[in-house]
């Protein structure tokens, strides 16, 4: 009898506004990442609220595992650490989720872009806030607008006029490692002053760790986005389940979460609310 092995690929994108958010390829246990503009996850905004609509009814604080915050998740549970950083298919928060165990029972499991999207924040090192981060076209592209883009702009070779350009890399193939800076041989040519060459000027110290810490995030076109502000659970659009959650930050049972805070005042309240209404009743 013949084995066949099938191998699932799911491979899927969300569209958001104008950032497609590419998600890893998961063929088994394999997880890679996409070399397109990989947009990071952010914890409090998109992996919390899942687990407070599914998860914390039982791992509230009554012991063992505690789903409750980023805190008490990376304290583990019983069996000590449930998530190990850049390694989903060894974290055992994912193995239950993605092999339906967890939600237990009845209760629905997660979806795939639920089961993806958690994936793919332990694989980019399970971090609370990934980005401090620097934007590329306001902080890196000006920096090779004023001291590359002269020789660098077109003709032949290394292209440093736009980030695709730039990420195509030049004659010795990439030049950016995305989260390394050292292997990046852009960075190592301007850390070693060999770029820009002869009397032209020279980075500074700030410049050049500015753009070491753009690759160090991941070389990323854009830094994070809430996508569709109001969306809390990330299904692509919103309606009553994402007010139900406007209300729970509004008295205090989830956290704040900027994504839900539509006026940017910096609190979530019936003014966002309202906005989330007059948003639904418009579509
Ligand atoms: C209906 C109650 C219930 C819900 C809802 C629930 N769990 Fe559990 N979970 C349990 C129980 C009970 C255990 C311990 C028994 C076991 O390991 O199966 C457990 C164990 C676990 C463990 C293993 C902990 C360890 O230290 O070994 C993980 C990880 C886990 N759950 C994750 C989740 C996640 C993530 C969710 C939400 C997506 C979730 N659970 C939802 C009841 C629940
Ligand atoms: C005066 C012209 C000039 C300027 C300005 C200049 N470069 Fe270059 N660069 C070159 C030339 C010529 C080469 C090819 C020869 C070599 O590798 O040294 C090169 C090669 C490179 C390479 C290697 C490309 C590959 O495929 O191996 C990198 C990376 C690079 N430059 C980055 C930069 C950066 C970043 C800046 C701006 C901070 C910059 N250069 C400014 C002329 C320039």
């Amino acid at each position: 009898m013949k084995l066949i092995k099938i191998n699932l690929i799911i491979t899927f994108s969300l569209l958001f506004a104008n950032n497609t958010i590419i998600m890893p390829d998961i063929s088994n246990n394999n997880l890679q990442h996409s070399t397109t503009n990989v947009l990071e996850i952010d914890y409090m905004s998109q992996i919390q609220p899942i687990l407070y609509q599914n998860c914390t009814s039982c791992h509230g604080a009554s012991g063992g595992l505690n789903l409750n915050s980023y805190n008490n998740l990376m304290n583990g549970g019983n069996s000590g650490d449930v998530v190990i950083p850049s390694n989903p298919s060894s974290s055992i928060f994912w193995q239950r989720i993605n092999n339906g165990s967890m939600p237990p029972g009845n209760n629905p499991d997660l979806s795939s872009n639920q089961i993806n999207m958690i994936a793919q924040w332990i694989d980019e090192g399970a971090l609370y806030e990934p980005f401090e981060s620097i934007d590329y076209e306001s902080q890196v592209q000006s920096i090779f607008n004023q001291f590359c883009t002269s020789c660098h702009g077109g003709s032949g070779g290394l292209n440093l006029s736009s980030y695709n350009s730039a990420m195509n890399g030049g004659n010795s193939g990439d030049v950016i490692t995305p989260s390394n800076n050292l292997t990046s041989i852009l960075w190592q040519r301007i850390n070693n002053g060999s770029m820009p060459p002869g009397n032209n000027p020279e980075l500074s110290e700030t410049q050049k760790n500015l753009i070491a810490q753009w690759i160090n995030e991941g070389a990323l076109a854009e830094p994070f986005t809430c996508g569709i502000n109001g969306d809390y659970n990330f299904d692509g659009f919103i309606n009553v389940t994402d007010i139900i959650a406007s209300v729970n930050i509004i008295i205090g049972v989830y956290e704040y979460s900027e994504c839900m805070d539509l006026n940017g005042d910096e609190t979530v309240n019936i003014l966002d609310i309202l906005n989330m209404v007059n948003h639904i009743l418009n579509n």
